[in-house]
């Protein structure tokens, strides 16, 4: 075969009870050449990858490195042979520094007894997030740090290994545009010294930044690959989703309705610091900033999930005191968290009970919980937002990384909130699925839902706000309507100027 190939995977089959996972796949890997991997929710790329790093068995097919042929039946059998995984579920203990979480399981050892050499591990530690341009320092807990800060820290463990394949599924979901530069200059950097690199990712832009080829799955089958260079970003999508998409951003032109939510003076002990603002009934508030703002922060102030320690919320004039997000809750709060799998989803549970636990209360009419009512409800949304999934009895675990993300979503939107918080909405959702979630936001405002978007993603928030709030170090740095705004004068807030 062609020796230039580091990877070869053949007709790779993968079933799982009630779905064909993969059918058939095929993937070839060059030396030192960054292989994107497009496809909707669902299609297949985790699995198909899973199957690589030894975490799941393949049914049938073959995997060759190097023109050896490798069965591996567990994750370590695949990093002995140069296989190194980041995964699109961050995998860490909380409560273990940096350098413990970086060095896991393989802590550098001195003396006869074999003990932890802990001067050593905080110094190799160091120097790679030195390298990196990563300023966490390597005693930090791991649960101190933001999602970013956690996903770099993913990052140093892959770079700490010697490995032949790096595979990363969608290491840039939540990074900020700065740090996602930073990645790429970190990864052209593996691929000059040979590595080969395959990259999951649902934002295009991306790819054509960085893959040399990209190749298109859909429902478990390999749809092409074709060169980067000659390809576009209308052809992948018609590859991706099978057929054209017309519009991406359908924003509609609502009339706003009376004041919904006000803030004032709002201060909390950790990031926020004196945030003011208003938000109308069928209004879109996006609130843009970079990676520890503070955002997300006053979200879960907003939210009763953190304390404030100045200031007030109000909702339609009415003054709340939040205690916890129960209060948040009965007050029509609703927040779609950015970190989902912690905050959002109880993974050991079914499709069907992460939609409704939200509003189960509602459901009970005082005689425990109407079964039909319950199952109806989540067999709707399973449609509207076309969640894949084999029934609303599967076991949340078990569903792909967006199509989990919709379930939360589903949840919240199921709880009819007066007011929907809404952080990074479409992380890691792909492109069908994100017109039919703005197209969703679209029909909440037009029933007088008032929706505040923090998001990173200039595009999105620049199409789909009504009015668009900076925020820098805790404070609102600026603030324009749609007309107004533009991604310089964005960006040029967010970085604290003017
Ligand atoms: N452990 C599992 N048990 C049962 N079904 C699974 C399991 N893992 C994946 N699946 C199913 O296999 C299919 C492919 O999922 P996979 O996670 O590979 O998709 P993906 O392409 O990575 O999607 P996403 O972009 O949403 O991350 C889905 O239908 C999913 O529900
Ligand atoms: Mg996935």
């Amino acid at each position: 075969m062609d020796q230039e190939l580091c990877l070869e995977m053949k007709e790779i089959t993968k079933r799982f009870p009630g779905v064909l996972a993969l059918d058939r796949v095929d993937l070839d890997l060059r030396r030192g050449e960054i292989l994107a991997l497009l496809g909707e929710n669902g299609a297949g790329k985790s699995t198909l990858l899973k199957i690589l790093a030894g975490a799941y068995q393949k049914d049938e097919g073959s995997i060759c490195i190097d023109g050896k042929q490798y069965e591996f039946a567990t994750p370590k059998e695949a990093s002995e042979a140069g296989v190194t995984v980041i995964y699109q579920e961050l995998n860490y203990l909380p409560d273990l520094t940096v350098a413990e979480n970086i060095f896991l399981g393989r802590q550098p050892t001195k003396g006869p007894l074999g003990r932890i050499d802990w001067d050593k591990m905080n110094r190799e530690a160091s120097e790679i997030l030195v390298l990196m341009g990563v300023s966490v320092s390597p005693k930090t807990l791991m649960s101190n740090l933001s999602v970013a800060e956690k996903q770099l820290v993913e990052i140093a463990k892959a770079l700490s290994k010697n490995m032949k394949i790096l595979v990363m599924d969608e290491p840039t979901a939540a990074l900020n545009d700065a740090e996602v530069t930073k990645l790429f200059e970190i990864v052209r950097g593996m691929k000059e010294k040979g590595i080969s690199i395959i990259y999951i990712s649902h934002r295009l832009e991306e790819l054509f930044e960085i893959s040399d080829r990209v190749m298109i799955m859909r429902d478990g089958r390999r749809i092409g690959v074709v060169d980067t260079a000659a390809t576009t970003k209308d052809e992948l999508v018609t590859m991706m989703v099978g057929r054209q998409i017309d519009e991406m951003f359908p924003k509609k032109y609502l009339e706003s309705g009376e004041t919904l939510l006000e803030v004032r003076n709002l201060t909390n002990r950790t990031k926020v610091k004196g945030v003011s603002l208003t938000l109308k009934k069928k209004e879109i508030l996006g609130i843009f900033g970079l990676m520890g703002a503070g955002r997300t922060s006053l979200a879960d102030t907003l939210f009763g999930a953190e304390p404030l320690t100045g200031g007030e919320i109000l909702i339609e004039g009415k003054k709340l005191n939040l205690h916890n997000s129960r209060d948040a809750i009965e007050a029509g709060i609703a927040l779609v968290p950015s970190e989902r799998k912690t905050a959002g989803l109880i993974l050991g549970m079914s499709v069907k009970e992460n939609i409704t636990i939200a509003t189960i209360s509602e459901l009970g009419k005082g005689m425990g919980i109407n079964l039909r009512a319950e199952a109806d409800k989540a067999q709707r949304w399973v449609i509207e937002l076309n969640i894949k999934t084999p029934s609303i009895h599967t076991v949340a675990e078990s569903l792909s990384g967006g199509n989990q993300q919709k379930v939360v979503l589903a949840k919240w939107l199921e709880a009819k909130p007066k007011l929907l918080i809404l952080n990074e909405p479409t992380r890691g959702i792909d492109v069908g699925a994100k017109v039919e979630i703005y197209n969703l936001m679209e029909t909440f405002c037009e029933q007088g839902l008032g929706i505040l978007m923090i998001s990173s993603e200039l595009p999105e928030i620049l199409a789909l706000a009504d009015r668009i709030l900076v925020m820098s170090e805790g404070r609102i740095t600026g603030e324009f309507t749609r007309e107004e705004a533009t991604q310089e004068k964005l960006m040029k807030c967010a970085v604290g100027g003017m």
